[in-house]
């Protein structure tokens, strides 16, 4: 008597009938539902199983960052360049182009600001999250820090919703205050957020990656941080990306960046494409060269 496991095999039991044994292309995911695999497919390049988030949701902690000013003239004509947007409710509704068809990496959970007590945040109703049709619902997790169980609790809970109705979660890993930047730290707080349910995580790069992205089940892409020359931030998502990163979640690097239209193809060269950093920064003076 054939049993699943057989069947899962590629076992045909001499009947002649081809079984083909099927698995979906991200680590992690082949036990999820249909909805949630659709979703991730729509964020993550089949070909090279990754992706370019062009991340711009930091004015809900930072207000109107350098480059975030009006998202309608710097942010909008990068958007067929990116997989996928990373914003908050607000600026979707107000200033995101409902047509441009780009999956949406929502931001939903806040509370606090750069003014008070970063990282002290709440889940929006996952109603919300539907009604913008998002692929991903993002929040944010205080591992280490002071907010870290009430953090954990609301990505658990997201988790459970996501869940639900099939929508993926990304935990985005805030550094504890005290904690040390380095693979221990972001293994041990990638490796919670996925034990909680995460379908992705966002987090750092750092020496040791390795060590973070072999200990971590599901996809990590990786934040930008701090405005770098652009070589240095190729450099950043090069070694990310060999060191298996499954893609950026980047924002100030491409629009704090001279010609952001060019870094981000730039970036996308390197993590779709396998450029070198130095490949990727001749694309870059290449397409800010054409005007
Ligand atoms: C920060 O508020 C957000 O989580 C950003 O989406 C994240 O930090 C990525 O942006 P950046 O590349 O500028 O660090």
């Amino acid at each position: 008597m054939a049993d699943m496991d057989d069947i899962r095999e590629g076992n045909d039991f001499g009947l002649g009938i081809e079984v083909e044994k099927k698995s979906f292309y991200l680590k992690g995911m082949d036990n999820m539902d249909w909805g949630m695999k659709d979703r991730l497919s729509r964020v993550f390049n089949k070909k090279s199983g990754r992706t370019v988030m062009l991340a711009f949701d930091h004015g809900y902690i930072m207000g109107p960052t350098s480059g975030l000013e009006r998202i309608d003239l710097n942010i909008n004509p990068l958007i067929e360049y990116a997989d996928c947007l990373m914003c908050t409710r607000g600026i979707l509704r107000t200033v995101v182009p409902a047509d441009s068809n780009k999956p949406i990496s929502l931001r939903v959970s806040a509370g606090s600001t750069i003014l008070t007590e970063l990282n002290n945040e709440v889940l929006y109703d996952i109603e919300e999250a539907i009604r913008c049709n998002a692929s991903v619902m993002a929040a944010m997790v205080e591992i280490g820090g002071k907010h870290e169980a009430s953090t954990v609790k609301n990505l658990t809970r997201l988790a459970d919703l996501g869940a639900k109705y099939s929508i993926p979660t990304m935990g985005v890993t805030a550094v504890g205050k005290d904690m040390a930047r380095d693979a221990r730290y972001f293994a041990l707080a990638s490796r919670v957020c996925a034990e909680n349910g995460s379908t992705i995580v966002k987090t750092y790069f750092t020496e040791g990656f390795e060590k973070v992205v072999n200990a971590c089940p599901v996809p990590i892409v990786i934040a930008g941080g701090k405005k770098l020359p652009e070589l240095e931030a190729l450099e950043l998502c090069y070694n990310a990306i060999q060191q298996g990163a499954a893609g950026v979640d980047m924002g100030r690097n491409v629009f704090q960046s001279e010609n952001p239209a060019a870094m981000i193809q730039a970036v996308a060269g390197v993590v779709h494409d396998n450029l070198t950093p130095k490949e990727g920064f001749d694309l870059f003076e290449t397409i800010k060269n054409q005007g």
